[in-house]
């Protein structure tokens, strides 16, 4: 069922943060038995970013933050709900909304985390899209903000060569027009069934907090690469064309697709399946790896900076993530 509201939500500021520690695939080399050339060939990544230990994600978040409300023109006490999206909270509770919140001096707003992995970002859009259009909110804060290296096993070749921290922030803004702009939808799935392909086991309810299970890395990320990768050009590819479908529009009116950066072959073939060329792919895979819920907010920020993304433009994001979780959403500049 459609949802016709006189009101648009749409990105008012970007902003991103990414930890200055550079770590490239031959830094990798020298403590893994693997290669630049095997990383770049297989995943399109050259290096990623590492936080400082002081630099957790309401740190990062808070960075981004800042930089998306300077772009928006926004005082801090105008935001009404801040969404962090984070699979590396700073602590199990509060919420790093909480700590985001206090260091920008946001007290108006209503602040939590979702938890939907690599389609965290995508997913806080689309509750910022519906209390906008709702007529509930004017401004929500949408931050996508990750520490990767803080879960990643550095002796496991098949993940830790993937992953990175950093940080994406969107203003969203409540607008009333006729225009159609702004998110014009976002679709939102989960997959219960595929909780054992990707996810972090250890944690408070299932496996209490041990020594036998830190000695199991049970606190590490975990994940069956080849079955990931399948799904998330599936699902990627389906819910992109499920938002196109939706508001009339087909993969020709697209003017830039940002799939979720986890790995270059899984972009290039989500491309192929949509029959979108390269010069309409976002990738930004080789500087950061896969940022999970920041990967989106960064890449729309970037795309944004180099003249990729004009006033008129129809952008496409489509995203995958553990859960499984997935989801696109169609914006009009
Ligand atoms: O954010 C959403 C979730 N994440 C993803 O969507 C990621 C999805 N998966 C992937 O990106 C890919 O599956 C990987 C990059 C993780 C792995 O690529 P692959 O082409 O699926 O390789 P594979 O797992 O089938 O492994 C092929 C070989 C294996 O050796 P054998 O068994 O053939 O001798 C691995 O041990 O490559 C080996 N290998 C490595 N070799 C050098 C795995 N990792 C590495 C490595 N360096 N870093």
């Amino acid at each position: 069922m459609k949802f016709n509201s006189p009101f648009k939500a749409e990105v008012a500021g970007t902003g991103i943060y990414l930890p200055e520690k550079i770590v490239t695939n031959r830094d990798l080399e020298k403590i893994l038995d693997t290669s630049d050339d095997w990383i770049r060939a297989r995943t399109g990544i050259q290096e990623r970013r590492v936080a400082r230990e002081d630099e957790s994600a309401s740190v990062l978040a808070v960075n981004a933050a800042r930089a998306a409300l300077a772009e928006a023109r926004l005082e801090p006490d105008r935001i009404d709900m801040i969404i962090v999206c984070t699979s590396t909270p700073d602590v199990l509770y509060p919420s790093t909304a909480c700590y985001v919140q206090k260091e920008l001096g946001a007290f108006r707003s209503a602040a939590y985390d979702i938890s939907a992995v690599c389609s965290g970002f995508v997913f806080g859009l689309s509750i910022a899209e519906q209390f906008l259009k709702a007529g509930r909110y004017q401004h929500i804060l949408v931050i996508g903000s990750e520490v990767n290296s803080r879960i990643v096993d550095w002796t496991d070749r098949s993940t830790c060569i993937l992953f990175g921290d950093g940080a994406g922030a969107a203003v969203i803004k409540r607008v009333e027009t006729s225009e159609r702009k702004g998110v014009l939808s976002s679709h939102i799935y989960s997959d219960g069934t595929q909780t054992d392909i990707l996810g972090v086991p250890g944690g408070i309810g299932r496996t209490p907090i041990s020594h036998a299970s830190i000695d199991e890395k049970q606190y590490f990320i975990k994940m069956v690469g080849n079955a990931t990768f399948k799904f998330a050009v599936k699902r990627m590819s389906d819910v992109a064309l499920e938002a196109l479908e939706y508001n009339g529009f087909t993969t020709k009116d697209v003017d830039l697709m940002i799939p979720h950066q986890a790995n270059k072959r899984i972009i290039d073939a989500v491309g192929e399946r949509l029959e979108v060329g390269p010069e309409k792919i976002f990738v930004n895979i080789e500087k950061y790896g896969n940022t999970a819920a920041a990967s989106i907010p960064i890449a729309l920020h970037e795309a944004r900076q180099c003249g990729r993304i004009k006033p008129g433009n129809l952008v496409l994001l489509t995203v995958l993530g553990a859960g499984l979780t997935w989801g696109a959403a169609l914006i009009r500049w």
